[in-house]
């Protein structure tokens, strides 16, 4: 088996042979962790509840192994002043802190900023309460960290597109073109990808640190901050992504064609590679694989689109005079793309597959998989084009030179046209990805829940219990009471329910609800504080000494 690349024969069983042990010796080194976006399963106190007396610690609980910065799990008072030790620590799952003895009454909110053992930020807040009084809900931490998920978001992108461009056009120069004149035109792109790439990987690291301490760009400044940042696989992909780029930068430099072809190929393998190390795909399992098969899936990427560009610019300097040099180069990278887009594909579908566990539904009902399947519907059309091309413009353009001269004009019109088009194409797909790595996979979203309803018969009639949407956190609770005829069933003014969770040793916590008409009472609150089945049981006081009770199973999902 053998590749034929401009002209010479690069006996590929080596080159692959080579390709695969340094990938593999480099993925070994970030395969060392497998777990995926954390989220909270359980506070302690319960999430807006109170107590007589205070707690001597907080504690966190999440789905996963995390690690706190100094400072991430914060507990202020209704005056914004620390009540924390400045001694949180994450033990597992769990990070927590101790408090100041003897707290006053009052209510106290808890902030909580880790790192996920993918390596992303998880950040939320809740209140407790001290004493008899109502939660001061005023207090509840309102800040929000979208603007530095859209720079995460747009850094990665950047980065994405900069440093696949950079390496694909390299590649492309050192492997597809001719070596003629117009190779000048395509160097800016490798140069100022690897630039534009090597800034948008700081930005990257920028957001990385305002996100995990709240502090803003000026946490990015700080030592211990940037080494809890560095410290994981995050500092290692961005070592060989810098490494890559600085090669690849330099295999324009080079006369040697040999020692610019090296550099083009492992400078830019290594740049695909750094994508592999950190992210969604360390946490796939077989972590190995899937971080190999990411590996794949970016060089295609880069492979494609550096091709794209080069046939662009190839296409637009030399236009329909100099057709038989071009169309030398197109049939070149004509056969290359043909293996790059099905490595491309199928690696694609196999990291769609793993990140949601083969679930169509999960799929469909997340960000991440709708994300993914608009990506796979543009490269779908992509994909047409280019076969389109393939079958018919490159032929009768590469005909063209030989046989009707005339006609080159207008196949290289029609050509460079369908190239740019690709070429977007691809780009809106990178955006599209930027945004993906940074979003929670469509395995590690928690069910949907659209609620939970059951009727009870009661003496009377029935009772009705509706909880939406049956999730830990805020929850409507709705109660109807109908008689046997289905009507409004009159049980008097008021309603309390108490929530239990038996099986964790929860005691009932009981509330008041708001009547909205006879028979008809609501309860909006944050009682479900952690998965599982709870009890509800609704009690109404249908006269001075009676009361009609009424218990429910509700599943509470994360
Ligand atoms: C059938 C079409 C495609 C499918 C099903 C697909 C699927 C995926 C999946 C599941 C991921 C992993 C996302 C994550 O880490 O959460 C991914 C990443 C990626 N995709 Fe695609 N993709 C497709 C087409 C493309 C195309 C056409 C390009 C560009 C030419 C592309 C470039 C990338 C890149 C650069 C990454 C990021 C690698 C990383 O940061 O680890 N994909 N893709």
């Amino acid at each position: 088996m053998s590749l034929r690349l401009r002209g010479t024969w690069v006996p590929a069983i080596v080159v692959l042979a080579v390709q695969a042990m340094a990938l593999l010796g480099v993925l070994a080194l970030g395969t060392g962790t497998a777990a995926a976006h954390a989220s909270v399963v359980a506070t302690d106190p319960i999430d807006d509840s109170v107590s007589a007396s205070p707690p001597a610690r907080v504690s966190v609980t999440f789905t996963e192994s995390v690690t706190i910065s100094a400072g991430g799990l914060v507990v202020r008072d209704g005056r914004g002043d620390r009540v924390d030790d400045d001694a949180a620590n994450a033990k597992g799952t769990v990070v927590s802190t101790g408090l100041r003895p003897d707290l006053p009454n009052g209510t106290y909110v808890v902030t909580y900023r880790v790192l996920s053992a993918d390596g992303h930020p998880v950040s939320g807040s809740f209140l407790f309460g001290v004493g008899s009084g109502e939660l001061d809900r005023s207090l509840a931490d309102t800040g929000s960290d979208r603007l530095w998920d859209i720079v995460g978001d747009g850094a990665r992108a950047l980065l994405l597109l900069a440093a696949l461009t950079a390496a694909g056009v390299a590649f492309f120069l050192r492997f597809v073109h001719d070596g003629a004149e117009d190779r000048w035109r395509l160097i800016p792109f490798v140069r100022i990808g690897t630039m534009v790439a090597f800034l948008a990987a700081i930005g990257a690291v920028i957001a990385q640190s305002a996100l995990l301490t709240g502090r803003g760009a000026g946490a990015s400044t700080d030592t211990d901050v940037l080494r809890q940042v560095l410290r994981g696989d995050l500092g290692l992909s961005l070592a060989v992504l810098f490494v890559g780029l600085a090669v690849v930068h330099l295999s324009t430099d080079l006369g040697s064609p040999v020692v610019g072809r090296v550099l083009a190929l492992y400078g830019g393998l290594a740049v695909t590679i750094s994508f592999a190390l950190w992210g969604h795909a360390t946490a796939f399992t077989p972590a190995w694989l899937l971080m190999s098969t990411d590996a794949v899936h970016a060089t295609a990427a880069a492979v494609w689109l550096g091709g794209l560009v080069g046939l662009w610019m190839v296409l637009a300097g030399r236009g329909p005079e100099d057709v038989t040099g071009s169309a030398r180069i197109v049939g070149r990278f004509s056969a290359l793309a043909l293996w790059t887009v099905l490595a491309l594909v199928v690696a694609g579908v196999a990291l769609t597959i793993a990140g949601s566990d083969a679930s169509w539904s999960a799929l469909v009902s997340t960000t991440w998989g709708r994300l993914i399947l608009t990506k796979a519907a543009i490269t779908s059309l992509v994909v047409v084009i280019a076969a389109l091309n393939r079958r018919v413009l490159v032929p009768s353009f590469v005909g063209a030179t030989h046989d009707a001269p005339a006609d080159a004009a207008r196949h290289h019109r029609r050509l460079l046209t369908t190239v740019r088009v690709e070429a977007a194409a691809i780009v809106v797909i990178l955006v599209l990805t930027g945004v993906v790595t940074n979003v929670t996979p469509a395995r590690d979203v928690p069910p949907a829940s659209s609620g939970v309803t059951t009727t009870r018969p009661i003496d009377a009639g029935s009772v009705r219990l509706e909880t939406r949407p049956a999730r830990v956190g805020a929850n409507t609770v709705s109660v109807t009471y109908t008689d046997p005829q289905g009507a409004p069933l009159d049980v008097g003014p008021s309603l309390t329910i108490e929530f239990s969770l038996p099986a964790e040793g929860l005691a009932p916590i009981t509330r008041q609800t708001t009547a909205l008409s006879p028979g008809r009472f609501e309860y909006e609150g944050r009682e479900f504080s952690v998965p599982g089945t709870w009890t509800v049981t609704v009690a109404a006081r249908t006269g001075v000494f009676t009361e009609s009770r009424t218990s429910f199973e509700v599943r509470v999902v994360p």
